[in-house]
């Protein structure tokens, strides 16, 4: 929530690297947001919480030289690191400094507005889906990735330490339940054919989630007391044995919300 402010803020681009496989410009990662939003040539689109500007880079290549899409990061780390990856696509893409919770764009701007891995640590992430739709021209589409934190699986050896392990992170975590509630917030904001897609990922890799999230979840859960030092050792030593015997497996699921701003709002 607080890039710029850190000692080392180049470390959530790494970071950001780490979570897109190096690749955040690969259309792949986005099909399933793109298909979803429909978006056509020459459409306006709005990215919230562009991060590094992957997906903005992605959709530049198909809304073609009369769309634009707008990346709007409240991190100036991230927005001056998203310009510097989209030199080549400076017609069609623009990333703007600003916070979602107060968007600096007038109403009905946008045919299309989306937002991944983002809601889970807004601070009012009802507030940003009531700004997505205002910005939103009448008919227009948005599609928000929702994570749900209690919706992790790991298969451990020891399913009540993983349990302890896991609810803290889910409350550890800004908005732990966002996935849940976001269908909810689109009916009650007006939008109109709300669709929810549950999305998993599966892992089967220790080391690498290790470093990008399960360090965290398991050491803050032992510094909060939620588990005693010994559990927490011997909870990542046994995932790691598991690991090395080509058994860790580990799941994440999250929604994807799709919603139209009715023709009437
Ligand atoms: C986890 S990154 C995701 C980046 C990108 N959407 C992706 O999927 O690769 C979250 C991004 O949201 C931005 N962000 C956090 N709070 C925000 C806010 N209130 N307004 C705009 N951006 C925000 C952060 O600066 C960060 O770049």
């Amino acid at each position: 929530m607080s890039v710029d402010g850190d000692a080392d803020p180049r470390h959530y681009v790494r970071l950001m690297d780490l979570a897109r496989g190096g690749r955040d410009g690969d259309p792949a990662q986005y099909r399933g947001v793109f298909d979803t939003l429909a978006v056509v040539e020459g459409e306006h689109v709005l990215d919230v919480g562009c991060g590094t500007g992957g997906a903005v880079r992605a959709l530049a290549a198909m809304v073609g030289g009369v769309g634009r899409v707008v990346g709007l990061d409240v991190s100036r780390t991230m927005v001056e690191e998203a310009r510097a990856r989209a030199a080549n696509f400076a017609a069609t893409v623009e990333f703007v400094l600003g916070d979602a919770h107060a968007m600096p764009f007038p109403d009905d701007m946008f045919d299309a507005a989306y937002a991944l891995r983002v809601f889970e640590i807004l601070g009012d992430p009802r507030r940003v889906l009531s700004e997505m739709a205002r910005v939103l021209r009448p008919g227009g589409r948005l599609v928000v990735n929702g994570i749900d934190m209690d919706a992790w699986t790991i298969d451990s050896p020891d399913r009540e330490v993983t349990r302890r392990i896991m609810h803290h992170a889910c409350d550890a975590e800004t908005n732990g339940w966002v996935g849940r509630r976001l269908p909810r917030w689109c009916k009650e904001l007006g939008l109109t054919d709300v669709r929810v897609t549950p999305v998993a990922n599966a892992f089967h890799e220790f080391e690498s989630l290790y470093e990008l999230v399960l360090r965290t979840f398991v050491e803050s859960a032992a510094a909060a007391g939620v588990v005693t030092a010994d559990e927490a050792a011997r909870w990542v030593e046994d995932l790691r044995e598991r690991d090395r015997r080509g058994l860790f497996f580990c799941s994440q699921t999250f929604f994807r919300v799709a919603a139209t701003k009715s023709s009437r709002q």
